[in-house]
């Protein structure tokens, strides 16, 4: 394993987070939502929009009209093999298609309705025939078309385009609670009452496949451009990300080396590029690494080894059901997103940065251009805080972190919880 990043600066990090709670809250009941729960989706509260009427989400009820105000989906694959991107939809009206082939450097435009709630992810080596899909990863119990989410391992982009108490907040993240298959990355598609939110808070990235890590740049990356810099992991590497998964979790075990002379499992072993890798969660489906039963709580729910490094590798991702603080990302409504498969780059490391920032764009709080002028300045990004895990202060932090749950909680009142 290599050595995991070492910052000393949660405790620095989460008190911060805890300030900017408090003063969220003085902000008032604007800023809804601060906590969005993700839970694997195996987890029932996920599951229940679909008991009655599954058939509903495999097809729109109805083409949408203008009148509708249909929200673009994008979905692109910018990885060497071809795909089947899933879709499944919680609420609201979903796409065009739930599940399709896209090959490689191939787009496709999809609309929801402006209250969708959903999920995106990318399916790898499917066999297909006519609308069945059998697939490695990501599988939607032999279909073509996703009813259902798909079978973890499997990185998830996760939208909720009516959230917040006034519904008018996207809420989204990217979620590796049920593992992790691919690099994925989100690009905002303004409205034209949205152009102006900068990009660099918006355009999280997600990158730990070993091959897709370019060297430490805040520009050239699919997400970012020159006057909005975005503030990225810069501690990884192609070679450490290819060891990132616990051993027992790699969805594919490598081979043993042939002749047995090696130790096994042994770090030596090569593993392959694509290494799916299970949550803990996925892996065991205990409670206590699904946040379940009695562990539904976030005193009670830690961190697994999974969730520390996937959270050093992605800091802006959920590692687990309650890392929101440090995964959740909250504008106003109106844009449209643009799922990307495979970006090159590195994974953004936003919201330790430039959390404040991003509430004060959901509440209004701050007018654009003072926004505009912090995240613009790259010594502003340079001096915050580098990586929000690390392996040495992630306990502290993380006992942090449930002690602002407990503020979470006592301020229930103004939140609203990603699933109703
Ligand atoms: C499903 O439908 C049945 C019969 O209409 C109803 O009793 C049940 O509560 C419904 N379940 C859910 C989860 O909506
Ligand atoms: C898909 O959407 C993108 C971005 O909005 C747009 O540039 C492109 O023209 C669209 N493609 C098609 C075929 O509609
Ligand atoms: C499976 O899919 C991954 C990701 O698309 C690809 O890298 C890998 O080569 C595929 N493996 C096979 C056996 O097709
Ligand atoms: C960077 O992105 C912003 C917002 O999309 C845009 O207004 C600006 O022109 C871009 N700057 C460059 C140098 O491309
Ligand atoms: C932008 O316009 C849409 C459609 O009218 C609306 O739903 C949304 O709330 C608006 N967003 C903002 C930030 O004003
Ligand atoms: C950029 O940020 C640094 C550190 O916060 C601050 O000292 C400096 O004044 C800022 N520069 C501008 C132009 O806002």
């Amino acid at each position: 394993m290599e050595k995991r990043p070492q910052t000393g600066d949660s405790r620095r990090f989460m008190s911060k987070r805890k300030t900017l709670l408090a003063t969220a809250l003085l902000l008032g009941s604007e800023i809804s939502g601060v906590a969005a729960k993700v839970y694997p989706s195996n987890h029932e509260s996920y599951k229940f929009n679909y008991l009655n009427n599954s058939m509903r989400y495999l097809k729109p009820k109805r083409a949408l009209s203008k009148r509708d105000n249909p929200i673009p989906l994008i979905v692109t694959n910018s990885c060497k093999d071809p795909l089947w991107p899933g879709i499944a939809t919680q609420h609201g009206e979903p796409p065009e298609s739930s599940g399709f082939e896209l090959g490689p450097g191939k787009t496709r435009n999809l609309t929801v309705s402006s209250d969708w709630q959903g999920r995106v992810w990318g399916r790898t080596n499917c066999t297909t025939s006519g609308d069945t899909a059998t697939c490695s990863t990501g599988d939607c119990f032999g279909k073509l078309e996703c009813q259902f989410s798909g079978a973890p391992p499997a990185t998830l982009a996760e939208f909720n385009l009516a959230g917040g108490d006034s519904r008018k907040q996207t809420f989204y993240d990217i979620s590796l609670v049920d593992g992790y298959n691919l690099p994925l990355g989100l690009v905002y598609h303004p409205a034209p009452n949205t152009t102006n939110f900068p990009p660099n808070l918006l355009n999280a990235a997600c990158i730990a496949t070993a091959g897709y890590l370019t060297e430490p740049a805040r520009t050239g990356t699919f997400y970012t451009n020159s006057s909005f810099p975005t503030p990225y992991d810069k501690i990884q590497t192609n070679a450490g990300v290819s060891k990132w998964c616990p051993w027992d979790l790699q969805a594919f075990l490598p081979e043993k080396p042939g002749d047995g002379v090696y130790p096994y499992p042994d770090d030596n072993v090569q593993r392959p590029n694509f290494d799916p890798c299970k949550s803990a969660c996925a892996a065991t489906n205990e409670p206590s690494d699904c946040c379940t039963g009695k562990y539904d709580d976030p005193s009670v729910c830690k961190p697994s080894l999974y969730s520390g490094h996937a959270k050093a590798v992605c800091p802006d991702a959920y590692s687990f059901a309650f890392d929101d603080t440090t995964s959740t990302f909250i504008v106003p409504s109106g844009g449209g997103w643009e799922v990307v498969f495979c970006p090159e780059g590195r994974s953004t490391n936003i919201l330790a940065t430039f959390g404040h920032q991003l509430s004060a764009i959901a509440s209004g709080s701050l007018s654009v251009e003072e926004i505009q002028a912090t995240t613009m300045n790259e010594t502003f990004i340079d001096s915050q805080p580098d990586d929000s895990s690390s392996s040495s202060g992630a306990a502290s932090g993380f006992e942090d972190l449930s002690i602002f749950a407990c503020v979470i909680a006592v301020a229930a009142t103004f939140l609203m919880l990603w699933v109703e």
